[in-house]
């Protein structure tokens, strides 16, 4: 039930993104130098960057954007228009873990920021040979990934006192994927650590009868030529397709790496069920008994493919609000998992070593009191 207090909280909540958008410095594209590696229709790859200043600037964050995947010919010209990927970069403002502002970002806000355009559409795992038909399609986000990488080596990334590679949802699934790789640019005294935001998608063993997952995987694998850019430790051992699931890669990682990840995310529940009848009644709040439960469910499969709670070097946080994609969202900033802190301060413990996170919302509903309906 919406109530006036909740109509006038959304409206607060509204001017105040508004006034955050005014304060919004717009960052310009850089283009990626290296011509080999370029989005999926041949144009350019680029990134933003955002230079760090006053106590930041030997520390950086390099952030993969999310954008889900594309598995077939057709699906991937689609998927050039349908993003737009093949458009010139506008400038983008950066929000939140991204943010130039002191209040928003206290701990991140002076840092070297850089926002990598996802235009490749696997991950950034993909490095293939260009297909020929009535229109081109080049399958090159590894390179894309490397080339980045290597600019901002090239700029002094390199001796970073601190330094994080993190990722939502597609971009997620990138940071577990890359998260060893990227530690090894930096010396052992670098704080080099990964966050890896929505990405912590599963095979569902319950509900997976379509294996949308799995066949985009696939598709990844096949299309994409992606094999090569996933970790041996995986494919040494499992089909290719399966080293895209971070719960195949996170016993491996020796970095520090962060998952944070809703228990009723929006994108597992939607490829998952084949369906956005949750997406309806999760907006409306009026979710069934038999779509709770199947929701529910999956909570409990994600929590039991989650890291070792003793490992310290994996932080875990897993909300319980239906969401997908929560470290450029209001939602960094906002409470986390009924722990009275926000996402950003637990994160920010764990970062700077101060403690250990392994939190869960024991809310087990994609809203507040979904089973009084
Ligand atoms: C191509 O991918 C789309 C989207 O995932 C899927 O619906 C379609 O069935 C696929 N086509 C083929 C020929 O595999
Ligand atoms: C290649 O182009 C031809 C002619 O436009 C079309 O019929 C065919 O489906 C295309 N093949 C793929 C794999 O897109
Ligand atoms: C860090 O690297 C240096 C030089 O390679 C090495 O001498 C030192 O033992 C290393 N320290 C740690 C803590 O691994
Ligand atoms: C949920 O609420 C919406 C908006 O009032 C309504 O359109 C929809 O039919 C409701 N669904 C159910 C299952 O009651």
């Amino acid at each position: 039930m919406t109530n006036f207090g909740e109509i006038l909280l959304i409206l607060i909540g509204t001017s105040l993104a508004l006034l955050n958008a005014c304060n919004d410095n717009l960052v310009n594209p850089t283009f990626v130098k290296d011509t080999s590696a370029v989005c999926l229709a041949g144009n350019p790859a680029a990134y933003y960057y955002s230079k760090g200043f006053g106590e930041g600037i030997n520390n950086w964050i390099v952030y993969l954007r999310e954008g889900g995947w594309c598995m077939n010919i057709t699906d991937c010209k689609d998927y050039i228009t349908r993003k737009g990927v093949d458009t010139n970069p506008k400038p983008v403002a950066l929000r939140n873990l991204l943010s130039n502002q002191k209040e928003i970002n206290p701990d991140f806000f002076n840092w070297n920021r850089v926002d990598v355009r996802y235009c490749d559409a696997s991950s950034f795992t993909g490095n293939s040979e260009i297909i020929k038909n009535d229109t081109k399609l080049y399958f090159r986000g590894a390179k894309i990934f490397n080339a980045v990488i290597q600019e901002l080596l090239d700029n002094g990334m390199g001796s970073a006192e601190n330094a994080l590679l993190a990722g939502s949802s597609a971009g997620g699934v990138a940071t577990a994927i890359y998260c060893d790789k990227f530690r090894r640019h930096f010396s052992n005294t670098s704080r080099v650590k990964c966050l890896s935001d929505a990405g912590y998608f599963f095979l569902s063993k319950k509900h997976d009868q379509e294996n949308t997952f799995l066949s985009m995987f696939d598709g990844l694998i096949k299309l994409h030529g992606s094999k090569n850019a996933l970790p041996t430790s995986c494919t040494s051992r499992l089909s290719a397709e399966m080293c895209f699931f971070p719960q195949n890669l996170q016993a491996d990682i020796q970095t520090p790496i962060f998952f944070l990840m809703s228990g009723f995310d929006k994108i597992q529940i939607q490829y998952t069920m084949v369906s956005t009848e949750f997406d309806v009644c999760a907006i409306w709040r009026n979710c069934s008994l038999d779509q709770i439960k199947i929701m529910q469910e999956l909570r409990g499969e994600l929590l039991s493919v989650l890291p070792d709670h003793h490992n310290s070097k994996k932080g875990i946080l897993i909300t319980s609000q239906y969401a997908h994609t929560q470290a450029l969202s209001p939602s960094w900033n906002s409470q986390a998992a009924g722990t009275g802190e926000t996402i950003e301060k637990l994160f920010r413990d764990w970062y700077f070593d101060i403690k250990t996170v392994h939190v869960i919302d024991d809310n087990q509903c994609p809203y507040n009191n979904c089973l009084l309906n």
